[in-house]
């Protein structure tokens, strides 16, 4: 029993110690466009996938807790400032035991969107920003290149997504 409780506290101990050294890395993490590293990004909740067959890429798109929310009651347009879309694209690759199934490869980048109206009337009222590779290089060639992209999406507040339909 003793020995028990002894490897429960090792285990405990270990898996506080990742936490840390997870979340110290990520305040560690250089800004994009002068935006800080979202923290805790990878726990947020899924708001939709998506698949382009142009560049053969497979993304997810997630939000914070405030975007899930305004996703879930249809308040997205306009999302509410405090709401952050992350996507996070992957290459295609094959599953290796069924082929026929398209499953995330290579990491590509993992890009955010930040609400806030006032902070960013300059871009539209978002923050956009992106971290490349697995070293999570950022993105520093300017908000325009995203704004550009997303402007056939403007009257939509510049948001292509719509939130998959769940039960
Ligand atoms: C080549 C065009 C293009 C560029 C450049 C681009 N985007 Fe997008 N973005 C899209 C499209 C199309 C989608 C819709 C879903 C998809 O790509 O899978 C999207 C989706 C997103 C989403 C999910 C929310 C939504 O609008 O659907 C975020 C977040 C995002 N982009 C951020 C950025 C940021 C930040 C940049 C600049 C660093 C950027 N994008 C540059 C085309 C672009």
């Amino acid at each position: 029993m003793k020995q028990l409780a002894g490897l429960l506290v090792l285990l405990f101990a270990g898996c506080a110690g990742m936490a840390v050294r997870g979340y110290a890395a990520e305040t560690s993490m250089a800004p994009s466009h002068g935006i800080s590293y979202p923290v805790g990004w990878r726990n947020w909740a899924v708001i939709a996938v998506s698949h382009r067959t142009d560049n053969k890429t497979s993304r997810v798109i997630l939000g914070n807790d405030t975007a899930v929310k305004a996703a879930r009651s249809g308040k997205t347009n306009p999302w509410p400032d405090g709401a952050v879309l992350a996507k996070v694209v992957w290459k295609d690759t094959q599953l290796k035991d069924w082929k026929a199934a398209t499953v995330p490869g290579t990491f590509v980048h993992a890009e955010f969107m930040f609400k806030d109206a006032a902070k960013y009337s300059e871009s539209h009222g978002w923050g956009w920003a992106r971290w490349v590779g697995l070293e999570q290089k950022p993105f520093e060639k300017g908000m325009q290149v995203c704004i550009a992209c997303h402007a056939p999406v403007k009257d939509r507040d510049w948001v292509f997504t719509d939130p998959a339909i769940l039960p």
